[in-house]
């Protein structure tokens, strides 16, 4: 029986080895973790992460073929394929802070990796990491290696949080980057047999380590720049009374275009975005690429940009001050249908508000208080290690309060801001909030999800990213 381990039981760790489990009755998989509460959970009917399916993947095989444990050597010790799917953050100090990606975890992992094997090993990336890691970790692994044979394979994950499931179960492609030799091939066939069980033949791309590295930050630095491209015209067409949506919509019928990720909203958010593309800068920067890289630093800098001005126009049109007005946050999540809060630009708007004494009534249905209050004490980049290896929150916000429903939240609010797009707050029975809130009343829509005519006419004031301003708003100060 063939035998996998993944080290790192995290966003992506976990649902893709459940569907490698269901999907391959026939290989073990043990996802491991330094983690304890981490492994606990994913032992337990509460899973550590919210991502719709993915409780009835784990139920189906937990237990069978398809194992969690913090017993990290044995399990790499007895695996054929190891994946590495630890987190490699923004590094925060030394050489390259900032923007070069924090190879810490993936290091350690390599060398407990060469320190415990006692058979030939596949060594999958699973991480994002920086174009020629694998090199780095091909020398970590063969001059530690006692005899050893290791193959490194690069096989970028491409899921969605959210429909993280459905794209494990239907990917676009699935993209496996080997060494260009007999075991390198023979390594990487290995891992087309894996995917091969579901996963049709021709959506198997198979390329260069290189190539593969590469592939990933250069698929997410090209997503990130369709949105930040929708946000920056969503800033024109505030200025010139067009309609964002109306823009997108005649853009993306061109198929050399596209509909999807044409959304305007208040930024992007997830913990890949922002931390791929400063590594694609710094990978740049060093390969002595300074235009390549400020091009790509322009789609950080809109994000930016997008965030700060929503927070400058919540303060700029209730008087130029929330100063002790009370504001009720809808969501808190980088997008719906994830409890995922990694760079969720709602973190920047609420510390643009606190910034200016607001009070903040938080409601979203899958972010706990505890991390909401964490998220908005924590230092940048913070939040990309370990559990137990991050600060703890010293004191909680005291002008921030998170509750559980959005009707609590906007009670005797001034304003509200709609931060994430879940579902539910499209059929929100807006009268009712209205009734319920200070006069004037404000909603600031950071997803387009409110129908705007509908709530001017129950008497709200309502502000939409990239749609025609309310005569109130332009009357306002200019936003920076
Ligand atoms: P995560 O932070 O949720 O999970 C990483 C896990 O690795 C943590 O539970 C941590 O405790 C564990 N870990 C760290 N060092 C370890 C070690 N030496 N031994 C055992 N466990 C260790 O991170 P996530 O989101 O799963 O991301 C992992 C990688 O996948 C990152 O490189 C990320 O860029 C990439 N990625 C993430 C996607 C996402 O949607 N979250 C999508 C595609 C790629």
């Amino acid at each position: 029986m063939v035998k996998i381990c993944c080290i790192g039981a995290g966003y992506v760790g976990g649902p893709t080895m459940a569907v490698i489990a269901l999907k391959c009755p026939s290989i073990e998989v043990a996802v491991v973790d330094i983690s304890v509460p981490r492994i606990n959970a994913w032992n337990s009917y509460q899973l550590p992460i919210y991502e719709p399916g993915l409780d009835a993947v784990v139920k189906q095989c937990r237990g069978k073929n398809l194992f969690f444990s913090t017993d990290v050597e044995k399990h790499v010790r007895e695996a054929d394929i190891v994946f590495v799917s630890v987190n490699t953050p923004t590094k925060t100090r030394g050489l390259g802070a900032g923007k070069a990606a924090d190879l810490t975890y993936w290091e350690s992992a390599a060398r407990m990796i060469a320190d415990v094997s006692k058979s030939d090993k596949i060594v999958v990336e699973k991480s994002t990491v920086p174009v020629k890691t694998a090199e780095a970790i091909e020398k970590i692994l063969t001059h530690n290696s006692k005899g050893i044979k290791f193959q490194i394979l690069s096989n970028p994950e491409f899921l969605a949080e959210g429909t993280a499931i459905q794209d494990l179960f239907n990917p676009d492609r699935v993209l496996i980057g080997g060494r260009e030799t007999p075991e390198g091939n023979k390594a990487v066939q290995a891992l087309k047999d894996v995917y091969a069980h579901w996963v049709p033949e021709d959506r198997i791309l198979t390329t260069n380590l290189w190539s593969a590295e590469l592939s990933k930050l250069a698929a997410n630095a090209f997503l990130a720049q369709r949105i930040s491209s929708v946000n920056a015209m969503s800033a024109l067409c505030e200025a010139t009374g067009a309609d964002v949506t109306q823009v997108s919509y005649a853009v993306s019928k061109d198929t050399r275009i596209g509909p999807k990720f044409l959304n305007a909203s208040v930024g992007f958010g997830g913990s890949c975005f922002q931390k791929d593309i400063l590594n694609l800068v710094y990978i740049c920067e060093c390969n002595g690429l300074p235009e390549v890289a400020e091009y790509w630093k322009q789609v950080i800098k809109i994000n930016d940009y997008q965030k700060n001005r929503f927070a400058n126009r919540v303060v700029s049109s209730m008087f130029n001050t929330v100063s002790n007005k009370k504001i009720a946050i809808l969501g808190f999540a980088f997008k719906k249908d994830t409890g995922d809060t990694r760079e969720t630009p709602a973190i920047d708007v609420c510390k643009g508000l606190l910034g200016d004494k607001a009070w903040l009534s938080i409601f979203d249905p899958q972010v706990t208080v505890d991390q909401i209050q964490r998220d908005l004490t924590m230092k940048k980049f913070d939040w990309d290690h370990p559990l137990h290896l991050q600060p703890m929150s010293p004191t909680t916000v005291k002008q921030v309060t998170c509750v559980w429903d959005a009707y609590e939240a906007t009670k005797d609010a001034h304003g509200i801001c709609i931060l994430t797009e879940w579902d539910e707050f499209k059929n929100l029975d807006f009268k009712r909030i209205y009734d319920n809130m200070q006069k004037p009343a404000f909603v600031f829509d950071g997803r387009n999800i409110v129908n705007v005519d509908q709530l001017r006419e129950i008497g709200f004031i309502v502000y939409s990213i990239g749609k025609p301003l309310d005569a109130w708003l332009k009357d306002m100060p200019a936003v920076a």
